[in-house]
């Protein structure tokens, strides 16, 4: 189907980020790159940052120390300073004027560089807001460096003076969260009065249902927690481990979940096609890859190792789970059709076809909100107010459940006995038709 292929095409386009700064440690091995990028944070006028660096070494004795140091850079001034280097006003980034210099090795006291490998702590107060990255430069061909790095990027808050580890546009995630895991916890509740009430047209897919929704509040439960934790230490301390288990169990139960109801497995038929079977035993091995990714991701920052790599692997997954989680509602699509022609049951298979229709566009909405609009929500948006960007998300993810849950709902009354004679006449008048357009 064409919009299939469109979704494809921008989903690879697609390259979902998010920041989120913590106290990070970082080891550089003689390194011999110029410029080396740590860590991004959106700062307040009240910014702090804290280097601590340990075991500093170089791989020739004496070098030049004011063509080595730290500085602040935005991603627009970045440019700037790239023009200058290549006009030749400047030879190293240091110099420039569009930078915030942090820390200049030469002003690192004499006698301590006698003695290699040393360390040193720097303290720097910064009162600019917007979004920085830290970047170390090293302007010396040739020589290596080494060094562990600590750097602690904070906001003070309020009067109090407390340290705030979030970055200026997602200090409020931790709210978010906590109120979205509420609103979930609000449909669990009606979800199992609707199950109480409706015993007797309760399937197995309801009761899985039910799981899909307890994990996803239980998921954004422990990322407010998550994200509490580091925003008042800087550190995660095993709450992102539950948030990744719960991450985990909910990717893989959601994705199954779409599979299962788009084969109509428990409306339609009580068993799954081989096919079905094959599409789930794609998907749900692709989900732990994605979410071995995700953890990477998230723990190494946009400028660790190998985090170009992983982010290619996550998006390459993602683009094949959301594909292939299409294909069963296509088939049973079809098989509508078909079973319309020959049962004599037309309305109700009318019914039925109009619903994986809708289900059909509703899933590709989902997955082309998720995906591309919140990308393009997060690049537009000022480092101010990436949180919007999670709130669109969340609001899309929770209209898909809210949708998913009220059409495919235990069923008190039977469709197969309240049609009349006129209905099953203007349903198959109606089908004959869609088959003209076919054709
Ligand atoms: C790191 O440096 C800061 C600023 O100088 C200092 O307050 C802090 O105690 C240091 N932390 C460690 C672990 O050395």
């Amino acid at each position: 189907m064409a919009s299939t292929t469109a979704i494809i095409i921008f989903l690879i386009l697609t390259i979902i980020s998010t920041t989120t700064a913590e106290i990070r440690f970082t080891k550089i091995q003689s390194d011999p790159r110029p410029i080396i990028p740590f860590d991004e944070f959106g700062f307040t006028h009240t910014g702090i940052l804290e280097l601590n660096i340990t075991n500093l070494q170089f791989s020739s004795p004496n070098p030049d120390l004011t063509k080595l140091g730290f500085f602040l850079c935005t991603r627009d001034s970045w440019l700037h300073v790239l023009q200058q280097i290549e006009d030749g006003e400047i030879t190293c980034a240091l110099q420039s004027n569009f930078i915030t210099q942090v820390l200049n090795f030469n002003s690192i006291n004499n006698k301590q560089q006698q003695q290699q490998p040393f360390s040193f702590n720097h303290f720097f107060p910064h009162s600019v807001s917007d979004q920085f990255t830290l970047v170390f430069a090293n302007c010396i061909p040739q020589v290596k460096i080494t060094m562990d790095v600590r750097s602690a990027m904070y906001n003070l808050d309020g009067r109090s003076k407390t340290r705030d580890y979030l970055s200026a546009g997602i200090t409020v995630l931790p709210r978010v969260y906590f109120l979205f895991s509420i609103v979930y916890f609000g449909l669990i509740a009606v979800w199992v009065y609707m199950l109480y009430k409706k015993k007797l047209t309760v399937f197995g897919i309801h009761l899985f249902m039910l799981a899909v929704v307890v994990l996803k509040a239980l998921n954004l439960l422990c990322e407010a927690e998550d994200k509490s934790y580091i925003k008042r230490t800087g550190s995660a301390h095993g709450w992102d481990v539950l948030f990744y288990i719960f991450s985990f169990l909910k990717g893989i139960t959601l994705f199954t979940l779409i599979v299962l109801i788009g084969t109509g497995w428990s409306f339609l038929k009580p068993y799954l096609q081989d096919k079905e079977k094959k599409v789930l035993m794609i998907v749900i091995p692709l989900q732990v890859v994605a979410n071995i990714a995700q953890v990477v991701i998230d723990e190494s920052g946009p400028y660790g190792h190998d985090w170009v790599t992983w982010k290619q692997v996550f998006l390459l997954v993602d683009v094949i789970c959301c594909c292939a989680i299409l294909f069963p509602i296509v088939w049973s699509i079809k098989n509508l059709r078909e079973a319309a022609r020959t049962d004599g049951k037309a309305a109700v298979n009318l019914m039925k076809l109009t619903l994986f229709r809708q289900y059909y566009v509703v899933v590709i909405c989902y997955i082309y909100f998720t995906r591309v609009v919140v990308y393009a929500l997060e690049t537009i948006t000022s480092y101010k107010y990436l949180w919007t960007s999670v709130v669109a998300a969340e609001l899309a993810t929770l209209a898909f459940y809210v949708f998913t849950g009220y059409n495919f709902k235990p069923e008190a009354h039977n469709p197969y006995l309240a049609i009349d004679d006129d209905e099953e006449e203007a349903a198959s008048e109606q089908l004959k038709l869609e088959d003209e357009f076919e054709l």
